[in-house]
């Protein structure tokens, strides 16, 4: 089967032949992968935003949609034929070993969930079953842009009805931040980007303001919520100054999550801590997939919440560095790639 592969770091992806072992580990399961979205988080990947990569060479992608092909032992969650999210926190079922692939005679590895391949060995607690007439290009977004999303305005940040929101990056994340805040009635939901494409389609997903980055926007957002900041601001970018923006704009009684993934430090006054002030780093919205997803659907279904628009461009697996270079850019919203 076909996969792309992270060969070297701050490199394009390599997409190539790789041969899958023969067996199932317990609690392992084989899904054949319709749809894939791309995530900020592969981008850090991709350029080791983290620190030196020492699984190269590995797959990647963290969330996807499927069909499973193929059951390990002590698999009880899902059957074969069943309609899956693939997503990275993990849910209930077993906690089951990565698996051990193989590309031009050397091992390659992987994480308990990957999605930027044809198929792909999944451990059973990063899978969720959906409806078999839920849309599986739509899908993906349960994996990761959604429940972190809405997770962070839920579980992390617990925003209360009326408070104000400010939101440093309007891509993926932040968009579905934006539409969690309006759906628990956050006021004023001001959104913050360098992109006035971004800063439009916010709008139409519930921010109430929108501002472009650049000097004075302390001011700018100050003569919105008032002198004594926002209750919650969140970064979506892993930018040190945002970061440090964020936290600064925050209330002294109120919430600083950070989303984005810094690959330097950061410098703040953290005295406001030892009183109300809380700055808290998320884990993909503290989300639980297996209780969270079906409410997502629930309320698709119900049309109280819509992914449509989320997804602005779609490629094939052979044009994957094309959709990674097209989100550096921050021209798109979440990009798919269908596999074949
Ligand atoms: N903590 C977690 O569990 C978790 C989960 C998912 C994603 N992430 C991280 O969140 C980040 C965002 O992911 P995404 O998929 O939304 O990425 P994205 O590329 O779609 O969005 C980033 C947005 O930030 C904007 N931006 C860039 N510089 C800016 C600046 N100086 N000021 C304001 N906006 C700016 C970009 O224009 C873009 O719209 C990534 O770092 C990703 O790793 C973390
Ligand atoms: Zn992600």
């Amino acid at each position: 089967m076909k996969a792309a592969i992270l060969n070297k770091t701050r490199s394009d992806l390599i997409v190539d032949e790789v041969t899958l072992p023969k067996e199932l580990l317990f609690g392992q399961v084989l899904v054949k992968i319709k749809y894939s979205g791309i995530c900020g988080s592969q981008i850090n990947e991709i350029d080791a935003a983290k620190g030196v990569d020492k699984y190269l060479p590995h797959l990647l992608g963290h969330e996807g949609s499927g069909i499973v092909e193929k059951i390990g032992s002590g698999v009880s969650k899902v059957k074969i034929g069943d309609h899956v999210v693939l997503h990275w926190r993990p849910g209930s079922g077993i906690e089951a070993p990565p698996a051990k692939y193989l590309w031009r005679g050397r091992k390659l590895n992987s994480g308990r969930v990957t999605t930027f391949s044809e198929k792909s060995i999944v451990s059973e607690n990063r899978l969720t079953v959906i409806p078999k007439n839920f849309n599986l290009r739509e899908a993906p977004l349960f994996g990761c842009a959604i429940p972190t999303a809405f997770g962070v305005i839920n579980n992390d940040a617990k925003v209360k009805i009326g408070q104000s929101v400010l939101i440093f990056g309007i891509g993926g994340v932040g968009l579905n931040i934006a539409q969690a805040a309006k759906m628990v009635s956050a006021n004023p939901i001001i959104g913050v980007d360098v992109n006035k494409k971004k800063l439009n389609m916010g709008k139409k997903f519930g921010l109430t303001h929108d501002l472009l980055s650049g000097k004075n926007i302390k001011k700018k957002i100050l003569n919105i919520v008032g002198f004594s900041g926002a209750d919650v601001c969140i970064d979506t970018t892993g930018i040190p100054n945002v970061i440090e923006t964020a936290y600064d704009l925050t209330h002294k009684d109120g919430k600083t999550i950070l989303v984005g993934v810094p690959s330097k430090k950061i410098k703040i006054y953290s005295l406001p801590l030892h009183f109300k002030k809380i700055l808290k780093g998320s884990h993909g919205g503290s989300a639980v997939p297996d209780l969270e997803i079906p409410r997502y659907i629930n309320l698709i279904k119900r049309k109280k919440m819509s992914l449509k628009n989320l997804i602005t461009h779609q490629f094939k697996l052979d044009q994957i560095n094309s959709a990674i270079k097209l989100l550096r850019s921050g021209n798109s919203g979440r990009i798919i790639i269908k596999m074949s």
